[in-house]
């Protein structure tokens, strides 16, 4: 595989970042995940305007413009030929010096990585048919989830609390409301209602998020954008996720509770055919 470190483009075994860099000593990093459908970028505006707000949160400086970084993954793309699959950005704080708690000077260079994941037939998972089973956790992360940040701890101990009770995923509970799945947005449908939680620091706001609300609006369909609970989402007709990686897909159960027939719902495979439509 052919990645990008800072500025060049490189054998993944040659690409060397500092033991002191930021990133790797403190999480001091933010992160991108953008989908390629048929060699085509998925919604890399929306990425590029939320990397830049995560950046300007942290008082993190942006090594390039948005047109460079939309060439850089448009290369990445070209040289792994990539046809399906993901692009990963993350740019950390670097550090020049010794490790401390205080920011290093404003002109340190960033450290910028991109590198790509091949996922051929990404967008016919069998996971669409089946649905995906999710159990309720409480949410123990950080209070500014709006800034996509590379502190997984707790969503990869999630993830594995999942796989352990034989779920797929977990999505995550405070104040007796659900905020999000580990790395998706979270939403139920009841009757003609799709409801999902508002947008906050509670929350990463997901730019699949916006673009199937937008689409669920334009289709007259009814969204609510209001916490709900766990009780709520196993009494639901329908439930799904959406993220850059999965589009949207169905949620049949959670908690061991079927929800609505136990079955993907109509909702979310129309506003997934929407989607995937929409953004090819
Ligand atoms: N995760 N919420 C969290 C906590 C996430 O990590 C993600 C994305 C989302 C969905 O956002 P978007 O629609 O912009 O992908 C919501 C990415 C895919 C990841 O960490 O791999």
């Amino acid at each position: 595989r052919t990645v990008y470190l800072n500025g060049e483009y490189m054998p993944e075994d040659e690409a060397k970042v500092s033991v002191f860099d930021r990133g790797f000593l403190m999480a001091d990093g933010v992160y991108e995940v953008t989908s390629v459908l048929d060699g085509k970028l998925i919604d890399f505006d929306g990425h590029a305007v939320r990397l830049q707000r995560s950046l300007d949160e942290l008082e993190m400086r942006h090594p390039s413009s948005k047109e460079d970084l939309l060439e850089v993954h448009r290369e990445l793309v070209r040289l792994n030929e990539i046809t399906d699959g993901m692009i990963y950005l993350q740019i950390t704080r670097g550090n020049p010096g010794d490790r401390d708690f205080a920011y290093p000077p404003q002109d340190t260079a960033p450290t910028v990585v991109l590198f790509t994941q091949a996922k051929p037939g990404m967008a016919d998972s069998p996971l669409t048919k089946t649905g995906m089973k999710v159990i309720s956790i409480p949410d123990q992360r950080w209070g500014r989830r709006d800034i996509k940040t590379v502190q997984l701890l707790y969503p990869s101990m999630g993830k594995m609390m999942a796989k352990a009770a034989g779920a797929d995923d977990a999505w995550m509970v405070e104040d007796d409301h659900i905020t999000e799945g580990t790395s998706n947005n979270a939403y139920i449908v009841k009757g003609n209602t799709i409801v999902t939680r508002q947008l906050g620091h509670d929350i990463l706001h997901g730019i699949t998020r916006a673009a199937v609300l937008r689409f669920a609006r334009e289709a007259q369909m009814s969204v609510e954008e209001r916490p709900f609970t766990v009780a709520e989402a196993q009494a639901a007709d329908e439930a799904f996720i959406t993220s850059a990686s999965m589009f949207v897909m169905p949620v049949v159960e959670m908690d061991g509770a079927a929800i609505g027939s136990g079955a993907p719902g109509p909702v979310a495979a129309r506003l997934r055919e929407i989607y995937l439509d929409e953004s090819r």
